[in-house]
């Protein structure tokens, strides 16, 4: 069916409702989601969200900016962290006022904690700077602006996959979608599309990720043409459960857990003399890793412990609640009695989708993709640089959420739709109908899981040309496979063969894109560590990666990262 709305946003977590909530009333706006709104992998952040509020002790919003900037490891683009560390009281009091129940202090002040990286007086000690609700902040902010979409009358098309953006004479003039419930291929058009589609933290093997987290937006963007910015920036959060990935919030470390390997040793003040466990977190993740290798993990495995015995069972129970209930369901552990199993888990992205300040999309040349928009952890703003901190990513998708819908909001009345082609859902249907097509070949959920396992094997906390090389080898072979791939599920009803299959070619087209552009770099910046190239190198490197489809691969180009207040410095903590 054709459907046509002013605004189509697809992603129904936390930038794709906040943006809405800007653009209903104003606009025909409706959100498509790939599963329920209030399903959303942003209902699964548990710890904070930062802002310098000072309600427990002196803040700034400069500190803010600084810590954001140097955690980024100085590729963060000053003016986005600017925009966000100057707007982050306004968005956690705007949450309030719209409902979210934050923890209290005793004056009835937001309530503050300690989050990795997050200091005083440029880098001098740890300041409380997360406002939070226990350790289901994310959930508990996604259904205050579910409940908002719903007050007013958002229509919410849920169960749809985005497939494919359509593209005519450089404007993208809607996408096609694919109806899980009836298997249905439907075409939106559109004045504007704004994705919101999240990371694609499934490319690994141990992910903190839901099972949807498959990237499809940034993939139909790369599929289209678009260049995708800095993707060789991937996060591996310290603390997943052992063998799960399951997180394990670092809100425990914010109230003072203490990381531990198998002598007992509180290990980061090796690895962090001022801030040990709450330095950041590829800091933390490469210590831990640094530990294992070292022989010093658990038993001589690979992990080590999360302390939080010391805490006490009421702050536990009154903080720090659900991780405890993960820990004794998938380990059997009792965090009050018992240290918990951690190993670093694949997180977050930090690249996607280039924008300005305003999430207009930008091509490889900085000009702005008409009719095409991007918030949160599928844009690339850049606001992380080339390491996310902690509690800043809920921040992410409020601040830039909010700027998106407001600047569609003024941009899209005075504009008219795009022409679509003939037949807009041609390309997409002979990609579903070449899937379905094929009887005898292997099944999908295998090459899934060579996919995830190499990438976790050789693009995870270390990296090295040849390792690099080697999953290059290996995508190459899947890919050939992935064509010849089947799905045994003929039915149009919740085919999730099918569905699964859809994402296995984003999963794939992203990879490449990843391992391309963590090959080309060559040099050691926050999450993206060579150890080829251990230091850092500002005179060839300080520059955002763009890779782009070409017509025989891959092809990079470079933009400049923007500095205006903090000249890069030596990193430590
Ligand atoms: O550790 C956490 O609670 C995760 C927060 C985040 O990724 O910002």
């Amino acid at each position: 069916m054709l459907f046509s709305h002013d605004v189509v946003i697809v992603g129904s977590g936390l930038a794709g409702l906040r943006a809405a909530l800007e653009v209903a009333g104003r606009l025909d706006t409706a959100v498509i989601s790939k599963v329920y709104p209030t399903r959303s992998h942003s209902g699964a952040a548990q710890g904070g969200i930062g802002a310098a509020l000072g309600n427990e002790e002196p803040d700034r919003w400069e500190w803010h900016m600084y810590d954001t900037v140097k955690g980024g490891d100085y590729l963060t683009d000053q003016d986005a962290a600017e925009v966000l560390a100057r707007d982050a009281p306004r968005a956690v009091y705007e949450l309030e006022h719209m409902g979210v129940p934050f923890n209290r202090r005793a004056d009835g002040t937001i309530a503050q904690r300690a989050f990795g990286g997050h200091t005083r007086d440029y880098g001098q000690a740890p300041v409380k700077r997360a406002a939070y609700a226990a350790d289901r902040t994310g959930r508990v902010i996604l259904d205050s602006l579910f409940g908002q979409a719903v007050s007013r009358g958002i229509q919410v098309y849920a169960e749809w996959l985005m497939l494919d953006l359509i593209v005519r004479d450089g404007r993208v003039a809607g996408l096609t979608a694919y109806e899980l419930a009836t298997g249905e291929l439907h075409v939106l058009r559109a004045k504007a599309v704004l994705l919101a589609t999240g990371g694609f933290g499934r490319l690994f093997e141990t992910s903190s990720n839901c099972f949807t987290n498959t990237g499809d937006g940034a993939a139909a963007a790369y599929r289209a043409g678009l260049p995708l910015e800095d993707l060789e920036f991937i996060q591996f959060h310290p603390t997943g459960i052992r063998g799960l990935g399951v997180l394990i919030s670092e809100a425990a470390r914010g109230e003072g857990g203490i990381l531990r390997n198998d002598l007992g040793e509180p290990f980061m003040a090796r690895y962090a003399p001022t801030i040990k466990d709450l330095a950041p977190r590829d800091v933390v993740a490469r210590a831990i890793a640094a530990e294992i290798r070292l022989g010093r993990g658990i038993g001589g495995g690979d992990f080590v412990h999360l302390d939080i015995t010391h805490l006490g069972a009421e702050r536990i129970r009154e903080r720090l609640s659900d991780i405890s209930s993960f820990v004794r369901i998938y380990q059997g552990l009792d965090t009050t009695e018992q240290p918990i199993p951690v190993k670093p888990t694949c997180h977050y992205m930090m690249g996607g989708l280039p924008t300005d300040l305003e999430g207009r999309v930008l091509d490889a040349e900085g000009r702005a993709v008409a009719g095409l928009w991007a918030a949160g952890e599928c844009a690339c703003v850049s606001v992380h640089g080339a390491n996310r901190l902690g509690c800043n990513s809920l921040l992410d998708l409020v601040v830039f959420g909010r700027r998106a819908g407001r600047a569609m909001a003024d941009q899209v009345p005075g504009e008219a739709f795009g022409d679509l082609p003939p037949d807009p859902g041609q390309a997409t249907r002979e990609r579903i109908q070449a899937l379905k097509s094929r009887t005898r070949g292997e099944r999908v959920s295998d090459l899934r899981a060579a996919l995830q396992k190499t990438m976790m094997e050789d693009c995870a906390l270390f990296r090295t040309e040849a390792g690099l090389e080697r999953a290059l080898g290996i995508v190459d072979d899947l890919e050939s496979r992935y064509r010849r791939a089947t799905i045994d599920d003929p039915s149009s009803r919740y085919n999730t063969d099918l569905i699964e299959a859809l994402e296995m070619g984003n999963l794939l087209a992203l990879a490449r894109a990843t391992l391309v552009a963590a090959r080309t770099r060559t040099e050691s910046r926050g999450a993206h560590f060579r150890e080829d190239f251990p230091e850092r190198n500002d005179a060839q490197w300080l520059k955002h990666t763009l890779v782009r489809q070409g017509e025989s691969g891959p092809e990079i180009s470079y933009r400049p990262v923007t500095v205006t207040r903090f000249q890069p410095r030596a990193r430590t903590y």
